[in-house]
């Protein structure tokens, strides 16, 4: 539901020089007009980017704290994203989780990135343990509880499926895998929050997401879009990922 949505997360990856290859690509392609676009370079090159991207696609953020900037060493403010007109942050990412982020945590900054009209990717997903032990389901309806928690307008918020076991791995979900996810998570909305919010958030899919994988994964009917990994680092492939909209 909503507009596809294609975000491309660059993680920790980059030089001034292979940014600039990028966004020449990017600058480059053909890209389907009904789709939004963003991309998340890592925070030391958001100004380079933003000075030589096309506008035609928005800037995130990969992380920011969680409240108003101040004394805090090493840290990144919403209140800088906006000075800098990076309008979007991902949060929740396993790879922030991994390293010691917890469901509130996340929540709370949700709620202040919001607050100060910084759009929201806000990823969730299981561990491979947790899908083989059958909590699939507990763990994501957890992650979103905890951002229900601290959420009270979902309009600048863009939910992301990202199985833990999918992230850079080469394994894709199937289809059929992430369908069953994401309608899942509608659900949850539709009874948590309103139906209003189940029906027009944008569910988004992120885990080994390819050129060659996304048609397949695009025509799902709860899958609106996708946030790419490793294939965002390449502007043709990017650009054929965004174009899998349909
Ligand atoms: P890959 O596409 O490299 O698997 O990474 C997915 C991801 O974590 C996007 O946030």
């Amino acid at each position: 539901s909503g507009k596809f949505f294609v975000g491309g997360n660059w993680k920790c990856n980059g030089t001034k020089d292979s940014v600039s290859k990028l966004v020449s690509e990017l600058n480059a392609a053909t890209l389907e007009p009904d789709v939004d676009v963003v991309v998340a370079p890592p925070f030391i090159y958001i100004d380079q980017v933003k000075n030589s991207l096309t506008d035609r696609i928005e800037l995130s953020a990969q992380n920011v704290w969680v409240g108003k900037g101040g004394a805090y060493t090493g840290e990144i403010s919403a209140e800088q994203l906006v000075d800098i007109g990076c309008k979007w942050v991902i949060l929740g990412h396993s790879e922030r989780r991994n390293i010691g982020e917890n469901d509130d945590f996340i929540g709370k900054k949700a709620a202040y990135a919001l607050s100060q009209n910084v759009k929201v990717i806000a990823c969730i997903g299981e561990l491979l343990e947790e899908r083989e032990a059958g909590k699939t389901f507990d763990v994501c309806f957890r992650q979103m509880k905890a951002y229900a928690d601290n959420i009270t307008n979902w309009t600048d918020v863009v939910i992301a499926y990202e199985p833990v076991w999918a992230i850079g791995t080469g394994k894709v979900a199937s289809p059929e895998q992430a369908q069953e996810v994401h309608a899942a998570i509608r659900d949850w909305l539709k009874t948590n929050v309103s139906p209003d919010v189940a029906s027009s958030i944008r569910i988004i899919y992120g885990g080994s997401v390819n050129a060659g994988n996304c048609a397949d994964l695009a025509k799902k009917e709860d899958i609106d879009g996708f946030l790419v990994g490793g294939a965002s680092l390449k502007g043709p492939d990017f650009a054929t990922i965004i174009n899998s909209v349909t």
